[in-house]
């Protein structure tokens, strides 16, 4: 047995050798993707999760660099009044025009809040901690669910995909974002219990799917944290693949200091270790949503 890199494995198979990735089947190739021709209408993808310190915020950056990167014209939407994801792409975020602004219908055109990041074809709506608030301001709006679907119209045709960083919560926000998406990224931690929360996740979708929104799809599931030193780690990949099966993806995202110091330097890895393990990582992670016809 040989290791190739981290978390895959040659097992030599009589004269083939076929290469196992973590996820236990058997690693594909990604193939880098043709560059589109025009752009838009953008495909909604919600990242979602209602428990935080998962890596919804690390990979709706680190995945919207990546399409970027590959040429995809890219909008994130910071949708955690936290507002870590403006800040991880060094937005400034006060006394500006933000996501709240447009919920509530002060600022009318929702062009007025994209700024541009240090990443080419990578904009982002910002958010601060004013957005706490629309819990409460929304419970009285009518067809409260459907708020961000309308704000988005507006600029669906501009971009290819539009990336929406949700709250660790399954509230009125995590609902809207259901409502106004295509399809839904779990980031899953490989840490204990990390299951536990994916069930009333996935209730939670079905409801929307249900009642809003019944063409939104799960588009899979990122294992993120991934030590391959670790049993628990091994573990938790294991049932989440028996079961998820295929609704897993291949690529699985390691567990890396290069995440807390890119947000500290307000950069995506791409920038602030382009030869990390950790960018390329992100950067077949960007490919397999292209394979997987989740992304142009
Ligand atoms: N693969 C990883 N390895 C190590 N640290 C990570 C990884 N992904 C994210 N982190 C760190 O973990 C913390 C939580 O991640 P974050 O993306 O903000 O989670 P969420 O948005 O789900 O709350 C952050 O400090 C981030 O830098
Ligand atoms: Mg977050």
């Amino acid at each position: 047995m040989t290791t190739m890199k981290t978390g895959a494995t040659a097992v030599l198979n009589g004269t083939a050798a076929t290469i196992m990735g973590a996820t236990g089947r058997p690693l594909r190739e990604f193939a880098v993707p043709a560059r589109l021709n025009g752009v838009g209408p953008a495909r909604i993808i919600a990242l979602c999760n209602q428990k935080g310190g998962v890596g919804k915020t690390t990979t709706s950056i680190n995945l919207g660099a990546s399409l970027a990167h590959y040429g995809r014209k890219v909008l994130a939407i910071d949708f955690d009044p936290q507002g870590a994801l403006s800040a991880g792409l060094g937005i400034f975020t006060h006394d500006v025009p933000n996501i709240y602004d447009l919920l509530l219908g002060t600022v009318k055109d929702a062009h007025e809040a994209i700024q541009t990041t240090s990443v080419e074809g990578l904009d982002i709506i910002p958010a601060n901690i004013d957005l706490s608030a629309a819990e409460v301001h929304l419970v009285n709006e009518v067809a409260r669910e459907q708020v961000l679907a309308r704000v988005l119209r507006q600029v669906v045709d501009e971009y290819d995909v539009i990336l929406i960083d949700c709250q660790p919560s399954l509230g009125i926000l995590t609902v809207n974002a259901l409502t106004a998406a295509h399809g839904v990224l779990i980031p899953l931690e490989c840490e204990f219990f990390a299951l536990r929360g994916v069930a009333l996740l996935v209730e939670t979708i079905d409801k929307v799917k249900d009642r809003l929104n019944p063409a939104l799809v799960l588009d899979g599931i990122l294992p993120t944290m991934y030590d391959s030193r670790t049993l628990h780690s091994r573990e938790v990949l294991e049932r989440a693949v028996e079961r998820f099966g295929d609704q897993v993806f291949d690529t699985v995202i390691s567990r890396t200091v290069k995440f807390p110091d890119a947000s500290v330097a307000a950069s995506p890895i791409l920038q602030f270790a382009p030869e990390h393990a950790a960018s390329a990582a992100y950067l077949q992670f960007a490919r397999e949503l292209i394979a997987r016809g989740a992304v142009a």
